[in-house]
Order: C-alpha cells, then sequence, then structure tokens
C-alpha cells in the first residue's frame, strides 16, 4: 500500500488552516510542501514561514521538495520550520553528496529529487546515502500537468537498483498523479504518491484520499 502524500501546492491559500485540517483528519500520510523559487523552476510559490504556519498544524510528516538553486543555504531553515524530509534536486546540486549529508546532520531525512530529461543512473552513487527519491513525472514548476509515462520505466530501474545495492530510499512519484493510472504507478514499484490537483479540485478531497490510499 502506498503512502498518500497530498501536494498543498494545489490547496486554497485563503483556507490553509482548513487545509491542513483535512488531510490531518483523512487516510493521507505526509503533507508534500513545494518551494519554488522562479530561478530553477519558472514559478514561485511559497516559502519558509508559510511551512513553519503549516508545522504548526500539520500532524503529519512534512515532505519538503525544494525546487530551488542553491538549497544547502536554506536547509536549516527548513528544518527549523518543522521538515522532516527535505528533497533537493539533482540538476540544482553540484555537490549533491555534500547536500546529502548537510541535511542528514541536522537531523531530517534525506530526498533527491531528479527531473524527468535526467536519468536515474545519475544518483547511483549517492543511493544508499538518502531515504527518499522524489521521481518528476512532470516538469517542476506547476500543478495539474500531464503524467509523463517513462517515468514508469524509472521507477523500474530505481527498483533494480535499490535491490542490487542494499538500499532502502522510498520511491515518490511527483506529478500528474490521478485515480486512473495510481494503480499501474504503484504496481511499477512507487512507494509514495504525491497528488495536487487530483486531491484538491475534486468535489470530495478526503474521499478522493481514501480512493488513491485504497489504490
Ligand atoms: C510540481 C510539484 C508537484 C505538484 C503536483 O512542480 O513538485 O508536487 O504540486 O501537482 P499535481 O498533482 O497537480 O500534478
Ligand atoms: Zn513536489
Amino acid at each position: 500500500m502506498a503512502l498518500i502524500a497530498p501536494s498543498m501546492l494545489s490547496a486554497d491559500f485563503l483556507n490553509l488552516s482548513r487545509d491542513v485540517e483535512m488531510v490531518n483528519a483523512s487516510e493521507a500520510d505526509w503533507f508534500h510542501l513545494d518551494i519554488m523559487d522562479g530561478r530553477f523552476v519558472p514559478n514561485i510559490s511559497y516559502g519558509i514561514p508559510v511551512v513553519a504556519a503549516m508545522n504548526r498544524e500539520a500532524k503529519k510528516t512534512l515532505d519538503v521538495h525544494l525546487m530551488i538553486e542553491e538549497p544547502g543555504k536554506y536547509a536549516e531553515d527548513f528544518q527549523k520550520a518543522g521538515a522532516e524530509y527535505l528533497s533537493v534536486h539533482i540538476e540544482a546540486c553540484p555537490h549533491l553528496h555534500r547536500n546529502i549529508q548537510q541535511i542528514k546532520n541536522l537531523g531530517m531525512k534525506a530526498g533527491v529529487a531528479i527531473n524527468p530529461h535526467t536519468n536515474v543512473n545519475q544518483m547511483f552513487d549517492v543511493v544508499k546515502d538518502i531515504d527518499l527519491v522524489c521521481l518528476m513525472s512532470v516538469n517542476p514548476g506547476f500543478g495539474g500537468q500531464k503524467f509523463i509515462q517513462n517515468t514508469l520505466n524509472k521507477i523500474k530501474q530505481l527498483v533494480e537498483e535499490r535491490a542490487r545495492q542494499g538500499a532502502n530510499f522510498l520511491i515518490e512519484i511527483d506529478g500528474g498523479v490521478t485515480l486512473d493510472n495510481a494503480s499501474e504507478i504503484i504496481a511499477a514499484g512507487a512507494d509514495v504518491l504525491v497528488a495536487g490537483s487530483t486531491v484538491f479540485k475534486s468535489d470530495n478531497p478526503t474521499q478522493t484520499i481514501a480512493e488513491l490510499k485504497a489504490k
């Protein structure tokens, strides 16, 4: 059974407290929080004070996905704001191993996010050091995009490499997850499903989370 992580990027920011409570009371496992800087990705979302505010009310793990350049500058701020998992993009980190050690030294679980065009073999030398791979199944920056089908091959490659190295990371799929494709994504080997618009644009977000969880 996969973990479900609603992406708060698609929440109603004017009613954030209500939406956090909805996730608290639902079958969701984590909160997925998308941080965008307008440089690494062509969009700006929300920042550290908003994460800290959600953390005051959230009763589940905060999974923070940094789509920013120079993430090492802000890792400690996100730890203080309540991040339990902190993911940095492989494409933004020329010294990825150092970023991973920094995150772990701060007491967080370390994640590495990877864009659709980047081959997963680029992270094989660090997979034993990390807790999460955030496999982007859309180009990062926006919610509501279409799932890129090649992601299923990338999941399978990661599953094989995890077994080969005896590594323990979770495989998280981020972008374009729907009630229609969740089953095949889980069947390919995903451990965590992020879902933004599928949850928050539905008539009954609590029930949609339950339906994802039942896949
Ligand atoms: C995209 C973000 C995703 C996004 C997913 O850049 O990383 O987490 O919120 O949104 P949906 O589920 O609508 O594709
Ligand atoms: Zn994300």
